[in-house]
Order: C-alpha cells, then structure tokens, then sequence
C-alpha cells in the first residue's frame, strides 16, 4: 500500500484534479486498493471549501467526480502519514521542505519530476479560463499513468 498526498497552493484547483484523476486511472487499471490519496494545500485560506466549480467541472466532462473534496490546510502529522508528498509546483516543494519535521517518513518531491522525470511545474490556473483547467486535467493524466505504472510494479 502506498499512501500519497498532492499539494499545491489552495487545495482548490490543481491538487484536487490531481488526487481524483489518480484515483480514477488507478481504478481503471485494477490497482485502486493499491493507494491512498488525498490532497492538501500549503496555504489555508479555502479549508473547508469544495474544488473551484472549474476544476469540479472539467473533471466531470471526463467522467471523474471530485465534488465531495474538502480543501485543508498540509499538518505536520501528513509527513508521518504519508509515503509519498508531491507538490504540483516548485513553490509548493519548497514550502513542503519547509514544513516538514525532520526524519519524517514521507519523502517530498515535484509531481511532474516524480512522474514524468520533467522538472517543470503544473501551471497555477485559479486565474485563468476552462481552457488552462483543460490543460492541467491533461497533465494530470499524464502523470497518473507514469505513476501508477512506477508504484503499481514495486
Ligand atoms: P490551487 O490554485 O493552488 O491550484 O488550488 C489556487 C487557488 C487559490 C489561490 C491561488 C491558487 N488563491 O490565491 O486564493
């Protein structure tokens, strides 16, 4: 069993795609008992909030259902909790690193390195339109599989 937490910024938009996009690919694969996920975000401001309608929409035209998220804040006992903490952006690594209690079990890396070996970021779209939720909906995918593929075989 592998236990992952995705964070980014307000638990609004990207790491609620991220959790339920994994979840659903690695149902379709036969290996959802294999996982826990969850999300979080490394600022509190929307805890207790559902996904931005934007992001809940987006998954819901592929056929995915995140609308019963809650947004919370990351703890300190996540680090404990958790194999595995990806942020979706390198601001989100370095607060993660910044937060994280020293020996703490999870290992904190970034979501795109992590799955796909790429360096780069997943872009913020709380201000853009449908069209950047689209795109990090597509990353996420993306990702999922790379990591479902990597965990699912260890
Ligand atoms: P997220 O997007 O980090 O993908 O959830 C954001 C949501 C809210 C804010 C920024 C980014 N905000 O500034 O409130």
């Amino acid at each position: 069993m592998t236990a992952i937490l995705f964070v980014c910024l307000g638990n609004i938009c990207r790491s609620p795609l991220a959790e339920g996009v994994f979840r659903h690919r690695a149902e379709q694969a036969g290996v959802g008992d294999r996982f826990i996920v969850d999300s979080a975000g490394c600022g509190g401001w929307h805890a207790g909030e559902p996904p931005d309608r934007r992001s809940v929409l987006t998954a819901e035209r592929h056929g995915v259902s995140i609308h019963d998220q809650v947004a919370r804040q990351v703890t300190r006992a996540d680090f404990d909790r958790f194999d595995l903490i990806l942020g979706l952006d390198r601001d989100n690594v370095r607060s993660l690193l910044n937060t994280a209690p020293p020996g703490s079990r999870a290992r904190v890396a970034l979501y795109l390195g992590e799955a796909l070996g790429q360096q780069k970021d997943v872009p913020d779209p709380y201000y853009g339109g449908m069209k950047d939720f689209e795109a990090v909906y597509a990353l996420c995918e993306t990702a999922s599989d790379a990591l479902i593929k990597t965990l699912a075989s260890t």
